[in-house]
């Protein structure tokens, strides 16, 4: 049985047992303090907890679905036999329809008769935290003639709460055989009988205060990886040999590493989900999950010397693939390819010269990691895919630690420039605390602009923007460029930019969906994930017959390029390897 027939199967097998079909809900959750969607029962939350009705919702009890599923915790195991980044999770669903004993049966009877597999054994909970051994379960899985029961824990076999507080309980355990003898973990069988106001943190370690209460509608929720289900039932012994991924695994090339060519398939899946779900790369939250994801696929690209070509065939078949099931993604594939594009045409100019520093650094350790990704935007999977020895010591807590510390510093340093108060506006790039000041880092904003096409057309087009910060003094610009400028070079920026100033270009500002905005050839750098529209600046004259500055921009901007005033350059040095930083400024 194919895997797309085996997804199909279990719908239909709980169609036909009263349960509602559900389509996935987006891999970006409502629930504010969830990063991504990692289970089938997220979107059901409100169910258990009587803030929604099911009867009215979906004319029954009982609901089934096939939920896309994104788990960051697992990343650096894929590649082995059993992870996976983003998976398909199948489940089934009750808010006091039925319990333990229905959801036992049915389970039993989906793995034994409708997929006729062996179940080799089960496991309960055994009791704790207040919460009784899970007798229950003990006698249906006896009573269907299983022998094999075994008793687990709080940390395996309890399910939740996600995110800050919910529906929580014990579960139940089904495992399988696979081709290679092993036994794993199939199926999870949740039975919500508790609602707790706290997160699984504060759970586990029994915060005072916080107590399991019983939940309003006791009920189920089942989970079974779609991938691994696959795996077991085609008897194959990694996912990767499953009809899911070996056609993808394929089109990379054989002389590749077994574990390299199933990391690139797994990335570029997830990816292609994550940006139908309108995640874009950036470097922050779930945008720099899937930067990530996506720098790591071009970094063996470079590395192996793979034309780009093979990963473009590979996102096109894997949309065309799960398109038909997933509409979001079908209905998204123009989309994710010009993201997935433009993420590499970002990323390969700062990769190379990544990829030479890491070849020349004797060792690297967290401190030297966390400047190879602020310098290179080259993330800590890639340090240890390239550097491989040279970072054998480095770990990624600590990679993480330096992050934070850093971003920490940001955040404290932007806090005293601004005394923490009064900001009138704050767009993260330019801070103003009233209407003169905003009027003023309006110009120097606009300034920018014409600061970057204007680098571009005496550096080359490869210059581009690694970050900027404008105060009501200067505007500072930090680009990827490889050494110290000229001082001819900087007159021809400045004069450039004051003729540019003197012509009184008209600024424009156009709303447009994002992939008619990409096709204007805007510049957007280092944004965070954008909308489904943005707005495109552009600089020139009126009839753009003339166009001397595009880009992304959330504004302000000055009308005519005239308001600026003089423009000047204070200062041209280095800001990290790779990137100068120039400090300008304007006079009235
Ligand atoms: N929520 C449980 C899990 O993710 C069962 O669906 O395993």
């Amino acid at each position: 049985m194919k895997g797309s027939e085996i997804r199909q199967k279990f719908l239909d097998f709980f169609a036909k047992n009263g349960h509602t079909m559900v389509p996935s809900s987006s891999l970006l959750p409502d629930d504010p303090s969830v990063l991504l969607t990692t289970a089938g029962m997220q979107q059901f939350k409100p169910y258990y907890t009587g803030a929604a009705d099911a009867m009215r919702d979906f004319q029954a009890l009982n609901t089934t679905s096939s939920q896309k599923c994104f788990r960051t915790s697992d990343i650096d195991e894929v590649g082995d036999d059993t992870h996976l980044t983003f998976f398909e999770m199948l489940g089934n669903f009750s808010f006091g329809g039925y319990l333990k004993e229905g959801a036992i049966r049915l389970a039993h009877e989906f793995i034994t008769r409708e997929l006729d597999l062996k179940i080799s054994y089960v496991t309960i909970f055994e009791g704790s935290h207040g919460v009784p051994k899970d007798d229950e379960s003990r006698a249906v899985w006896q009573s269907l003639d299983i022998k094999d029961i075994r008793e687990e824990g709080i940390n395996d076999v309890f399910w939740g709460p996600t995110g800050a507080s919910g529906p929580c309980g014990p579960t139940t355990e089904i495992y399988c055989t696979n081709a290679n003898g092993k036994d794993v973990e199939v199926w999870n069988l949740v039975f919500n009988q508790f609602f707790y106001a706290g997160s699984r943190e504060e759970l586990l370690a029994q915060t005072p205060g916080k107590a399991l209460e019983p939940l309003k509608t006791p009920g189920v929720d089942t989970g079974m990886g779609l991938e691994r289900l696959v795996m077991i039932a085609q008897k194959k012994r990694n996912l990767f040999e499953t009809d899911l991924f070996a056609p993808f695994v394929e089109l990379v090339p054989h002389e590749l590493d077994e574990r390299v060519r199933r990391v690139i398939v797994d990335h570029i899946r997830g990816s292609a989900f994550l940006i139908a779900d309108g995640v874009r790369p950036s470097n922050k939250e779930v945008g720099y999950v899937l930067r990530r994801l996506l720098r790591r696929v071009f970094a063996f690209e470079e590395l192996y010397k793979m034309p780009v070509h093979i990963i473009d065939a590979l996102l096109h078949d894997i949309v065309h693939e799960y398109g038909e099931t997933y509409k979001d993604l079908g209905a998204k594939a123009d989309t994710v390819r010009a993201e997935v594009t433009a993420e590499r045409e970002r990323f390969m100019r700062t990769l190379k010269s990544g990829i030479k520093e890491i070849n020349n650094l004797p060792t690297i350790d967290a401190i030297v990691a966390f400047n190879l990704y602020q310098s290179f935007g080259i993330s800590y999977e890639i340090i240890k895919d390239v550097a491989k020895e040279k970072a054998a010591s480095l770990v990624r807590e600590d990679f993480e630690a330096e992050l934070q510390k850093h971003q920490e510093k940001s955040r404290q340093g932007a806090e005293k420039k601004f005394g923490g108060h009064g900001l009138m506006f704050d767009t993260g790039e330019l801070k103003a605390k009233d209407a003169t000041e905003l009027q003023k880092v309006t110009r120097l904003h606009s300034a920018t602009h014409l600061l970057q096409a204007s680098l571009r057309k005496v550096l080359g087009a490869d210059v581009h923007q690694m970050g900027s910060d404008i105060t009501v003094e200067r505007t500072r610009f930090d680009f990827a460029f490889g050494r110290k400028m000229t001082q001819d070079e900087l007159k021809a920026v400045e004069d450039l930019i004051n003729s540019a100033i003197e012509k009184d270009y008209t600024v424009t500002k156009k709303l447009l969906p994002f992939d008619d905005a990409v096709k204007t050839g805007a510049l957007y750098f280092f944004k965070e994930k954008y909308p489904e529209t943005v707005n495109v600046y552009t600089f020139g004259t009126p009839d753009e017959s003339e166009v001397f500055s595009r880009e992304f921009c959330g504004g302000p901007h000055v009308t005519h390029t005239r308001e600026i005033g003089k423009f000047r350059i204070l200062k041209e040095e280095a800001s990290s390897a790779g990137v100068r930083r120039i400090r300008a400024t304007i006079e009235p």
